[in-house]
């Protein structure tokens, strides 16, 4: 009979903590609903003790979503535990995630203990977090470099005190498909009590295996991956949760297992995080990227023409892709354009319906041609837009080779009680527009990122803006879009420069 494999998502811990990718606390929640929409089974939502700002997200996102379980990582000290479940207790389904590392590097160098120790350890705090919840999960940090009986012993540990989830993370991507599986089947074959609990695995991508090591460790037993949209995580990344269900359910003859993830929600779920962190996954990415399903050469085209099988082994429907027709117009009403919102399977509420069929309206003004891909691209922003202090109003824009160029913006704050307009010179437009902005809201970040991209074919597409920006240590990235790139690279320079407003003034009200 086919197994189950839990899907436990660490996009908002693993991946939220590598460069680039952090996320402020709306957008965290935002992700959280769409995962949950995705239906995977953990979210792993922070790590609580790291900072009041990670405790508050795991415990709101531990009080937002109802269906999946929502863990927290601790270290193995009772503090860590004791803040990882304050922030989960409120969950439906809460675990504590607690990890030590088991290989002689990391126990020598960076925890300074014997192995002895470290069991000792292992045992006290599964045993210390057992008395909170339930539903804990061990890990074995650097397991794969760990010697392997002495990593029997601690699992034995681990489950002797009350895991009922054991992790074996690949940390530092070094291990290879043949190891995996052979550390799986070497595990259940050595540990006492193995069949009781859950055996998952952990794969970084450092050498590009993590998907090939997390399906070896299905093979060899595991009953769990973790893993992030679009593989964000520390240094190349964890293993791309896309990937790993795509590959159990195209390759259900080898793998005989299934996940319970709603494929058709993957490509919503990508686009998401895209427009939250800005980094767009590379084109020839596995399901995701840009050119997953893209057939360029005349042979191929003629193949799927033919009979689409030839050359695609899913189909951009599995993963969700809106298809690229058009499907409304300037005459369509906010009936057409909700029914259109259910058909996507996109949610929001009367605020954001308004704001977004406002959008739609704008947009069918300026291109003939409205398609699933266009409102995706209006509603992905407005699911997460911040509703920061600055409003964009108004601006004019200048070019002429030799001269450069200037650029004339009004901004709105205080609910339009205050206003202010002011032009400014640059290079270019975008350099002008941003040095306005800068000027009128004594703000200078640093642009640390600047992107563009067409969410469709065709002349009169809106194209897509991302900034990553930084003021001190703060990283964020804004968004926006429009059929004119000067218009949408303001919104999204706008959009992070309220989040920096947003989190400059929250950290002040925290210290
Ligand atoms: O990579 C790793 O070892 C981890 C653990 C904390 C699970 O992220
Ligand atoms: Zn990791």
């Amino acid at each position: 009979m086919a197994k189950e494999i839990k899907i436990f998502d660490t996009t908002l811990r693993d991946g939220e903590q590598s460069p680039g990718c952090s996320m402020n606390l709306m957008e965290k929640i935002e992700m959280a609903k769409q995962l949950e929409r995705l239906n995977v089974d953990v979210i792993e939502a922070g790590f609580a003790i790291a900072s009041p700002g990670d405790f508050e997200s795991v415990r709101t996102i531990a009080e937002t979503v109802t269906r999946p379980t929502v863990a927290s990582l601790a270290r193995a000290v009772k503090e860590d535990i004791d803040a990882a479940w304050d922030a989960v207790k409120v969950a439906k389904h809460p675990r504590i995630h607690v990890f030590l590392a088991t290989s002689p590097l990391h126990m020598q160098y960076k925890l300074r203990m014997s192995p002895d120790q470290v069991i000792q350890r292992v045992a006290e705090m599964v045993r210390y977090a057992k008395n909170f919840c339930d539903d804990i999960e061990f890990s074995a940090e650097d397991a794969t470099r760990s010697e392997k009986f002495f990593l029997s012993e601690v699992v034995e540990t681990a489950i002797a005190n009350g895991a009922t989830t054991i992790n074996i993370p690949d940390t530092v991507g070094y291990t290879t498909p043949e190891e995996m599986y052979d550390l799986m089947v070497h595990l259940n074959q050595t540990v006492k009590g193995v069949d009781n609990i859950i055996l998952s695995t952990h794969c970084h991508n450092d050498l590009g295996m993590a998907v090939g090591n997390s399906l070896a460790a299905i093979r060899g037993g595991a009953r769990q991956v973790e893993c992030t949209v679009n593989g964000i995580g520390e240094r190349a990344g964890n293993a791309a949760l896309e990937e790993i269900v795509m590959a159990l359910k195209t390759r259900q003859d080898i793998y005989d297992a299934y996940t319970k993830v709603d494929s058709t929600q993957i490509y919503r779920s990508s686009k998401l995080l895209t427009s939250i962190i800005g980094i767009r996954p590379n084109p020839t990415k596995p399901v995701v990227g840009r050119n997953a399903f893209a057939h360029e050469s005349g042979v191929h085209q003629h193949g799927v023409m033919a009979n689409k099988a030839t050359y695609e082994i899913m189909t951009p429907q599995d993963i969700g892709i809106p298809n690229n027709e058009m499907v409304l117009g300037k005459h369509s009403g906010r009936h057409a354009f909700m029914e259109r919102l259910g058909y996507l399977g996109i949610e929001l509420d009367k605020k954001q319906t308004d704001e977004a069929f406002q959008k739609f309206k704008a947009l069918a003004d300026k291109k003939k041609i409205v398609t699933d891909r266009d409102i995706e691209s209006i509603v992905g922003r407005n699911m997460v837009r911040f509703d920061g202090k600055y409003h964009f109003k108004y601006f004019a824009v200048n070019s002429a080779t030799e001269v450069g160029a200037t650029a004339t913006v009004t901004l709105e704050w205080d609910g339009g009680k205050s206003s202010r307009r002011l032009a400014c010179i640059g290079e270019g437009m975008v350099e002008a527009a941003f040095g306005a902005i800068d000027q009128i809201t004594g703000m200078s970040p640093e642009l640390i990122e600047y992107n563009v991209q067409a969410v469709t074919e065709g002349i009169d597409s809106q194209g897509e803006v991302t900034c990553r920006m930084c003021i001190n240590d703060i990283n964020v990235t804004g968004s926006g879009a429009s059929t004119d790139i000067i218009e949408a690279s303001m919104m999204a320079y706008i959009d992070g420069i309220n989040k920096l407003v947003y989190e400059i003034e929250k950290r002040g009200a925290d210290s």
